[in-house]
């Protein structure tokens, strides 16, 4: 979507207007979880969402009408992706049943700057969940915090990949590749690619004031993944289920700050021993 090697690297100004613009995207996933439950529609989870962000917060939901070269302009507010939906959901009829796992995907625009940052939720609650569910969404969080972990001026995009791709391929998951993490600012989508799986010491490196998204896709099946005739949504092949959890990050002198944090933020695996300031 972008030239190669175009990688915009942000200035004070850029940060702290992602600080913010980053802050309200997570902020409308804590709006949104209660809301979360069997019954509702994923429609109804778009309008809500999106009527907070234009009301409330003043922001533009970025996915509405965003047309990528090859993509039709994508009609909802909100990207939702139940069970073997593996991203790009497009919200709709389908209510929301007990024991489903639901990505929800915001990215807003405040002041010109976009903040992108998804999470999974347990459909009726922890016990409602299947074990193995439960475990391809804890799996996945901790393949993105070890991905997190990576980030620090001199490392390179290749230990990043390689972090998640142990941790999913060991516990008997696969990465999907079609889809990837990506620079993030001006621009929805900006290079450089950051894809879920690689050898360490490998890829581009990784510079202070890169502004990234990391964001695993995971399935508890094949790798393989087709698209729905609405063009967008994206479901593994062989309908297993698939999880994803997504940050934005920017690269400090010592190592990372993640940008997508709010109060409802789920606290990070008790691996990461970096304190974390929501
Ligand atoms: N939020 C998605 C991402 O993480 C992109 C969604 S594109 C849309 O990159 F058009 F489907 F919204
Ligand atoms: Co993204
Ligand atoms: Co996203």
């Amino acid at each position: 979507m972008s030239h190669p090697m175009s990688i915009v690297i942000k200035n004070a100004e850029d940060i702290a207007a992602m600080r913010v613009a980053c802050r309200l995207a997570s902020e409308v996933l804590d709006f949104i979880a209660p809301h979360v439950a069997p019954g509702i529609t994923t429609a109804e989870l778009d309008r809500l969402c999106h009527d907070y962000m234009v009301n409330v917060q003043g922001t533009i939901p970025a996915p509405l009408n965003y047309a990528p070269p090859g993509y039709s302009p994508y009609p909802k507010s909100i990207c939702t992706s139940v069970n073997h939906q593996v991203c790009h959901g497009v919200p709709g009829e389908r209510a929301l049943k007990k024991g489903d796992i639901l990505n929800v995907d915001i990215t807003v625009i405040k002041d010109g700057y976009h903040g992108d940052t998804s999470r999974m939720f347990l459909v009726g609650g922890e016990s409602a969940v299947s074990i193995q569910a439960k475990r391809l969404c804890n799996i996945t969080w901790e393949c993105l915090w070890l991905g997190i972990e990576q980030v620090k001026p001199g490392a390179r995009l290749g230990d990043i990949g390689a972090a998640i791709q142990r941790h999913a391929e060991v516990n008997g998951f696969s990465i999907v590749r079609e889809f990837c993490g990506h620079g993030i600012g001006k621009k929805f989508h900006e290079e450089p690619q950051i894809v879920h799986y690689g050898k360490p010491g490998t890829g581009v490196e990784i510079h202070e004031g890169m502004i990234f998204t990391i964001e695993p896709m995971i399935n508890a099946g094949r790798a393989a993944i087709s698209e729905l005739p609405d063009g967008w949504t994206i479901i593994t092949k062989d309908r297993s289920l698939s999880a994803q959890w997504e940050h934005t990050i920017l690269v400090t002198p010592s190592g990372y700050e993640v940008l997508t944090l709010s109060d409802g933020s789920p606290p990070p695996p008790a691996f990461v021993k970096t304190k974390i300031a929501a």
